[in-house]
Formats: C-alpha cells, sequence, structure tokens
C-alpha cells in the first residue's frame, strides 16, 4: 500500500477515535458497531481527501502572479493594444488581437525576449521534453534525404534551437547530412537563442546552418514547423439564428472584453465550408475559431516545396472533431508560467496563446497546393512507427537514474493523457518523394 495512503488510513482512525461516540478502529464488539465505525472511518478519510486535495490544489494550481518587469511589459502591451482599438474606431478583430499579442515588434511575447520554453518559461514542447523526439524525426528525415539528389531541411519556427540540434546530429551520425539546414523564425531573440545553442551543441555543423528571413522557393529536402501552426493568430466567430458573427475585442475598463460584429465575407465564407463539410449547420450560440493564415502559409508552402516532404507537429484533430457539438467554446489554449487556461485577453505579451488545429483543413489547403497527405498519426504512433524502439535500444547501458529519465520523457512523449494522442503529425509530399515509414502502424488520413 502507498505509504502516504497508509498514513491518510491511519490519521482517519486517530480521527475517528477523537469522534464523541468513542468508537476506535480496534474495538468493535458488535455488528452495529462495525457499521458506525466504517461510516466513520470513511468520513474521516475522505475530510482527509479532500483536505490534502485542497492543499495539492491551493499549492500546485493557484494561478501565478507575474514578477514586477513582467507585468510593466504587458501593461505596455495593454496600451499599445488600446491605441490600435481606438485607431480601428473602438474595436479590432480576435486574429489582430492575437497577432499583437505574440508578434508586435519589440512587445510581442514571441519577440520582445520572454523565456517562453521550459522549467523558466511558460510551456513544453516535445523536443524540449526529450532529445528522443529529435532523434526519431531525424530518422524521417534521413529516410526522405536518401530519396533525393541535394535535399536540404528547413525548419520554420525553430524555437530555443533544440530540434534542429538534435535533428543535425543525429543525422550526422546517420551519415545523411542535408546540403543545408535554414531555418525560417520570425522572433529576433528566438534566433539569437538557436545560434547560441547550435554553436554549442553543433559547431562542427554549423556551416550548414543559415537564418533565412523568408521561404526559399523551388525547394528540394525535408520541411518542418514543430508547434508553429497552433501560433498562428485566429479568427474568432459566434453563429447566430441571423448569421455568422466576427468575435472582436474592444477596451474594457482597465482590461479587455469582446463583442461581435457581422462578421466579413471571409470569415462567412470559412464557416460555409466548414458547415457544408459537417452536412450541418452550427447552431446559434456556437462559437469556434477559424485560422485564415493557415491557409495562406500552405499556399506558400506549396510554392515552396518541388520535391520532398513537409513534417508538421502539431496539437489539433480532424474538423468533426474540431467542430463537434460539445466543443462550442472553441480551441484557445494560453500558457502562463505552466499554466494552461483559455483566457486570450489577460496578460498581453506574457502568455502564449495558441489554438488547436483543423487538420482537416490542413490537408485541403495542402492539396489545393499541389502537394499530398502522405501520413497523418498521433505522436505516440508517429514516434513508435518512426524507430522509437531502435532509439531505445542503447537504453539498458545508461545508469539507472538516465534510465529512469528517459523513461518519463518517452512517457510524456507517448502517453495519450500527455502530447501521445493530441499532439499529431500530418507529412505532406510533393515531387514524387518516400511516404515515410513512421505512418507504417498508424495512418489517420482516412479519418479527416
Ligand atoms: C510554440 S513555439 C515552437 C518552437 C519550436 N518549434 C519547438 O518545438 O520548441 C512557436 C515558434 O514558431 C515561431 N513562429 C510563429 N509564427 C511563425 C511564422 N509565421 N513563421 C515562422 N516561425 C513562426 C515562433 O517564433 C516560435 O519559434
Amino acid at each position: 500500500m502507498n505509504r502516504n495512503l497508509r498514513a491518510l488510513i491511519v490519521q482517519a482512525c486517530h480521527n475517528s477515535r477523537a469522534d464523541p461516540s468513542g468508537s476506535t478502529c480496534n474495538e468493535y464488539g458488535s455488528a452495529g458497531q462495525v457499521v458506525v465505525w466504517h461510516r466513520e472511518f470513511l468520513v474521516g478519510y475522505l475530510k482527509l481527501i479532500l483536505k490534502e486535495f485542497t492543499i495539492h490544489m491551493q499549492h500546485d494550481d493557484r494561478f501565478p502572479e507575474p514578477d514586477s518587469a513582467s507585468a510593466a511589459h504587458s501593461q505596455r502591451v495593454v496600451e499599445f493594444m488600446r491605441e490600435r482599438i481606438a485607431a480601428a474606431g473602438g474595436s479590432i478583430s480576435f486574429a489582430e488581437f492575437m497577432q499583437h499579442a505574440l508578434y508586435a515588434p519589440g512587445l510581442g511575447y514571441y519577440v520582445a525576449g520572454a523565456s517562453k520554453f521550459g522549467v523558466a518559461g511558460d510551456f513544453v514542447t516535445a523536443p524540449e521534453v526529450s532529445r528522443v523526439f529529435g532523434r526519431v524525426v531525424a530518422r524521417q528525415v534521413a529516410e526522405v534525404l536518401a530519396g533525393l539528389d541535394d535535399g536540404a531541411v528547413f525548419e520554420y519556427g525553430a524555437g530555443s534551437g533544440r530540434l534542429a540540434a538534435d535533428v543535425l546530429g543525429a543525422l550526422n551520425e546517420l551519415g545523411v547530412l542535408p546540403v543545408s539546414y535554414d531555418i525560417l523564425e520570425v522572433s529576433p531573440d528566438l534566433r539569437e537563442r538557436q545560434e547560441c545553442l547550435l554553436r554549442d551543441e553543433v559547431p562542427e555543423l554549423m556551416r550548414l546552418v543559415r537564418w533565412v528571413d523568408g521561404p526559399p522557393e523551388d525547394f528540394t529536402g525535408v520541411i518542418i514547423a514543430n508547434e508553429v501552426l497552433d501560433a498562428f493568430p485566429v479568427e474568432r466567430f459566434r453563429c447566430t439564428a441571423d448569421g455568422v458573427q466576427q468575435i472582436c475585442v474592444t477596451g474594457h475598463g482597465d482590461s479587455f472584453a469582446t463583442i461581435a460584429a457581422d462578421a466579413p465575407g471571409i470569415i462567412q465564407d470559412a464557416v460555409a465550408v466548414i458547415e457544408r463539410d459537417l452536412g450541418q449547420a452550427l447552431p446559434p450560440g456556437y462559437e469556434s475559431e477559424v485560422s485564415l493564415g493557415l491557409r495562406e502559409w500552405l499556399v506558400s508552402l506549396g510554392t515552396t516545396l518541388r520535391q520532398g516532404v513537409a513534417f508538421l507537429f502539431d496539437y489539433g484533430v480532424s474538423r468533426r472533431e474540431y467542430y463537434a457539438p460539445d466543443r462550442d467554446g472553441g480551441w484557445l489554449r494560453c500558457h502562463f508560467r505552466h499554466h494552461a487556461h483559455g483566457d486570450a485577453l489577460i496578460l498581453p505579451g506574457i502568455q502564449d496563446i495558441t489554438a488547436w488545429v483543423d487538420f482537416t483543413a490542413v490537408a485541403e489547403a495542402a492539396v489545393a497546393s499541389g502537394m499530398e497527405v502522405a501520413g497523418f498519426a498521433p505522436q505516440a504512433q508517429f514516434l513508435m512507427g518512426g524507430g522509437l524502439d531502435l532509439e531505445l535500444q542503447s537504453m539498458e547501458s545508461l545508469p539507472a537514474k538516465a534510465q529512469l529519465e528517459l523513461s518519463a520523457q518517452v512517457k510524456t512523449l507517448t502517453l495519450p493523457g500527455a502530447m501521445g494522442e493530441n499532439f499529431k503529425c500530418m507529412a505532406l509530399r510533393r515531387g514524387g518523394a518516400k511516404v515515410p515509414s513512421a505512418f507504417r502502424l498508424t495512418d489517420r488520413t482516412h479519418t479527416l
């Protein structure tokens, strides 16, 4: 029995001893007393569990206060946002609010130096959880590169540079280096961090790495984007009996509030596509998101990729799940100091704002841009099909502590309640590139 549980039970016995009825754990002379004892024990035990649970909740789940520097920074973003709202006549679209909160030059979450990743930041991504993630991705990259002449790698939004370092290091070990490893990063401070990490960890491969300001043309090779699509600003909409409304943001005292206005044609059209695909209208009151930027990005990806595979990793679902009746509040998720919540209007500039990805929309836009879906699988199945077993083969030779750490990391990457199921990989291909072997175990393209 778990020691804490045992301690709780012992304490529950003590509590019931103190009960005015005078019954104890050990002294029960009649069936009636047994029933009383059981009831008292159970009540004492439940009270203790409740107390422990309350302490645990207070300890772990209290929303953290921003420190004074972060609070001052957020206040500057609030002022900036207010100016934009005033200039726009009283409100801005939710997508514009999200764009400023994340990317306003010198102010937005991704461009103003916040820690973002890891323990000191707000969230962790798969490459930050374990280097095994990047090593398995590298195996898939190697497979694709092996079938191409002079293939390169192009990574969107490389975060801390962790994935780039792990992929490059593993490709080097596999003897399948790309002709170049280009990174497109919109955040100047992340560019710097990426360069430091790569210089530290793979100095001998720096000759391959370049930071670019836009996607290449006629690209041959592998494109990688991990948790980039969820960072694109989304439009929020509400369905009413009279049509679709756009959810906008306005000032409200010291903070912000949402208001609804008639949706512009582009949002009405996007909702019409969704409803047509679902085969029914979304009910009045239904609220959700649609990522218009995602479509544009995939069009640009289609013009970029001439031959090769793009691996897109993100948390997301098929359209049917995305716009399911019970998801009538949408899929926004914000992160502040490892607390996930749904209020995008608070802490502008110092919290991450994301929206889950409608992978059916990704597939549609990709096909319309001349690419083909090569596979779609939950992260766990992608990793298991992609060589996770090979990466873990040498695990037994590690010291016990390292084995435990690695096993905990693999659990985080693969368990359904952690990152295994909600995170997906969609691979897009063009020009006859090989279908990645990672999808040999599971390919859920048919669910899109
Ligand atoms: C959640 S972070 C993920 C970082 C990294 N890929 C990882 O897995 O740790 C999102 C990244 O996408 C970048 N980003 C956002 N929009 C982008 C865009 N349109 N093009 C390229 N990078 C973008 C951000 O600056 C950031 O590096």
